[in-house]
């Protein structure tokens, strides 16, 4: 990071008049006077999504009923959507589909990777006694101590069912676990791409290839990457990923989510939801399952048709940077904005216990930053929600902050600071209405 030079909200209110993204705001209906730094969590609402879902319930539901599952194209929704998104994944067209959530998606991939890897309960062989002695095989998935609940939960899950073990490392710990001898028995490595709760981003080409060295396949899931920062899925040769719909994508509360499968295991690698919209020719209505070929085997059950279309509104938010410089342009601006909230902390907020979690390395980090506190962290959070600042609060103690550059400027960047600087000044989050935990935090 480059040393903090002052500055002041006016140089701020400068950089959003100058900035060639500043335009995209326009597609959202953001409250006014908001500052809405929890994009990374919930995304904000296309305005073009009402319209659209009005329209799919009026018009598509209302009118065409059963007939529109042709006339509207509700069938294709998964593959249009999936296409679009493959655009900011780099992914090719027809290599990635919408479907369920991102916790069933995980279960979907990580079981074909293991199933891929050849990892497999051990029974005894018949007639043996106690210890049998096993070959030695891969049985390990490895992931980070400090991935996302879901993705440690299905992991063990499944590593239960398919008689692995599932070895859980520091971030920094995972090169040499791949490296020489160590490796041989990992089947698997399973990272989120930026941590939910540091914002520290892994590198996806290099752990891919220190993985494919080990002879390991990888899955990666994306749901704090895909819209708010370039992934290139085919070019760091990844095997499998999927992602959230909510969150970057703006594709609003409980969006579906996706998945991807690199090409090359797309046919051969087996997904046990084995539903009817994944096959081959649902409306044959055969007793058997036939998987449809590629991606669309990872379909299970009816396309979420409405939360479909919202979705749509929301990844089309993301397209319309393409022609401003797209993925690269809007990941610039986010690092200016993650950047420049990072050092204002620090300037304008010291002395207050606030400790920086996220790297100050851009290489490194995401479109968020990450603070902790010892004390009040959940409290300095609600009281800055009250003042129209919304981030989030990750327990034990963590304040969190995403930066959609789609819609956040410098000066609520610069904004959003001095409301963390009165609240902590002022001592407002010691009053008892902040202390009351909420279920969603
Ligand atoms: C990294 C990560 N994976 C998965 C999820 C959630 O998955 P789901 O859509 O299944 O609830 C989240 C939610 O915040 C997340 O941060």
């Amino acid at each position: 990071m480059t040393p903090f030079s002052p500055i002041t909200r006016a140089d701020c209110e400068a950089l959003d008049r100058q900035d060639p993204l500043g335009t995209l705001r326009t597609q959202f209906s953001i409250p006014p006077g908001l500052i809405y730094l929890d994009g990374n969590s919930l995304g904000v609402l296309p305005t073009a999504a009402a319209a659209r879902v009005a329209q799919v319930v009026q018009q598509e539901w209302g009118q065409g009923l059963i007939r529109s599952w042709n006339s509207a194209g509700w069938m294709a929704l998964s593959q249009r959507v999936g296409d679009k998104i493959a655009r900011l994944v780099g992914a090719a067209p027809g290599e990635l589909v919408v479907a369920d959530s991102t916790s069933v998606n995980l279960f979907k991939v990580l079981s074909a990777a293991l199933h891929l890897a050849g990892v497999t309960r051990h029974e005894p062989a018949p007639g043996a006694d106690g210890e049998a002695a096993h070959s030695p095989r891969r049985d390990v998935i490895v992931s980070e101590r400090s991935n996302f609940p879901t993705d440690l939960y299905i992991a063990q899950s499944l590593a239960q069912q398919h008689g692995a073990r599932l070895e859980l490392l520091e971030a920094e710990e995972i090169p040499a676990r791949l490296s020489g001898a160590r490796g041989q028995d990992v089947a698997v490595l399973t990272l989120t791409h930026v941590n939910y709760r540091t914002g520290h981003m892994h590198d996806m080409a290099a752990l891919t290839a220190q993985a494919h060295a080990a002879g390991a396949l990888t899955v990666w899931d994306l749901a704090h990457s895909a819209g708010a920062l370039p992934v290139d899925l085919n070019t760091a040769g990844a095997d499998f990923a999927v992602g959230c719909g909510y969150k970057y994508l703006n594709g609003g509360p409980g969006a579906p989510a996706f998945v991807w499968a690199h090409r090359r295991h797309v046919s051969s690698a087996w997904q046990p939801l084995a539903g009817w919209i994944g096959h081959a020719a649902p409306f044959e209505f055969t007793p058997d399952y036939r998987p449809a070929p590629g991606i669309t085997r990872y379909l299970c059950g009816t396309p979420p048709v409405l939360s479909l279309a919202a979705l749509e509104c929301g990844v089309d938010t993301v397209l319309a940077a393409e022609p401003l410089g797209g993925m690269a342009a809007l990941r610039t601006k986010s690092l200016a904005l993650t950047r420049l909230f990072a050092e204002l902390v620090q300037a304008r907020c010291a002395g207050h216990g606030l400790r920086l979690v996220s790297p100050t390395d851009d290489a490194q980090r995401g479109s968020q930053v990450c603070l902790a506190r010892d004390e009040g962290a959940y409290a300095i959070v609600q009281a800055l929600i009250e003042r129209g600042v919304i981030g989030d609060f990750r327990a034990p103690d963590v304040l969190r902050f995403g930066f959609t550059p789609l819609y956040i400027g410098h000066a609520e960047v610069w904004d959003a600071v001095e409301h963390l600087r009165q609240v902590l000044d002022g001592g407002a989050w010691r009053e008892a209405r902040f202390q009351q935990r909420q279920q969603v935090t």
